[in-house]
């Protein structure tokens, strides 16, 4: 059965399109946080959200918080203006900057602060009837020749998120996850994407990911048919996969 439990949420990678469109199939909701890294962007992506909710939206505000320390992260989830009923982390990127600190950042940027933002948020709201929504992605399944950096921080997203939830559960914790995994989704981040088979638009993610959360759902894939070949692939040994030019 649905709940209608997300009322007060904030987004981490507050200018996700994707995140943003989740928002939108969103029911009820009543006060939004977008957090993310430049204030420009959140103030269109305010902008945006107020504009597909019509006059009776929610009340929208925004966090620039750059690239933060991790005692920045506690310091934010902390001293919240109101308390969430659902976090969003959308934040990431998919091809690894130039040069030698490239890799660094995109572990940064997809691992180490979703992961820090989850762990601290699980924390501190852990007694709380409350919902946390990982972005991660069928990437993260297995690893592959054309995006295996990538595959690599979401498969350690993934399983950061499952093994966190696992535990919140067995604590009896009211607080649970939902771990997405899109497959593609029209959004900005593939929108140089010459093949444009197999893309999801960006408003049917966002009903489906907001389905999944309102009942409460541990995995979601995006659409429901790319746990097909997520699930398949794990399966198929290393020496097959490599000869498949993926
Ligand atoms: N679109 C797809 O096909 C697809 C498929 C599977 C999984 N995903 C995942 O879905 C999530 C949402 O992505 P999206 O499709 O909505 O794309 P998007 O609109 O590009 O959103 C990406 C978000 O990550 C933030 N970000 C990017 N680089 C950053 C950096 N260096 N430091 C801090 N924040 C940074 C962006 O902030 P700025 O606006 O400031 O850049 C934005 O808020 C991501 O985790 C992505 O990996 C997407």
């Amino acid at each position: 059965m649905e709940k209608r439990c997300c009322r007060d949420v904030l987004v981490v990678g507050g200018t996700s399109e994707m995140a943003l469109a989740v928002l939108q199939a969103l029911p009820d909701l009543r006060r939004v946080l977008l957090i993310g890294r430049d204030r420009l962007r959140l103030e269109a992506a305010r902008r945006n959200l107020a504009g597909g909710c019509g006059s009776a939206g929610p009340e929208i505000s925004i966090l620039e918080v750059g690239s933060p320390e991790p005692y920045r992260i506690r310091e934010i989830c902390g001293s919240l203006p109101w308390q969430p009923d659902l976090a969003v982390i959308a934040q990431g990127m998919l091809t690894v900057p130039p040069g030698d600190g490239g890799l660094p950042e995109m572990i940064r940027v997809n691992l180490t602060e979703p992961c820090l933002w989850i762990s601290v948020l699980a924390e501190i709201f852990r007694d709380r009837e409350m919902r946390l929504c990982v972005i991660s992605s069928v990437a993260g399944d297995r690893g592959r020749g054309s995006n295996y950096a990538y595959g690599m921080t979401k498969a350690g997203l993934s399983a950061f998120t499952e093994g966190l939830a696992s535990r919140l559960a067995r604590e009896g914790s009211p607080l649970g996850i939902t771990l997405v995994k899109p497959g593609l989704v029209d959004t900005v981040m593939i929108r140089q994407r010459r093949d444009r088979r197999l893309i999801c638009p960006c408003s049917r993610a966002g009903r489906i990911i907001a389905r999944g959360v309102l009942r409460g759902r541990g995995t979601v894939y995006v659409p429901w048919w790319w746990a097909v070949p997520g699930i398949l692939l794990r399966l198929v040994p290393r020496g097959i996969l490599s000869r498949i030019p993926w």
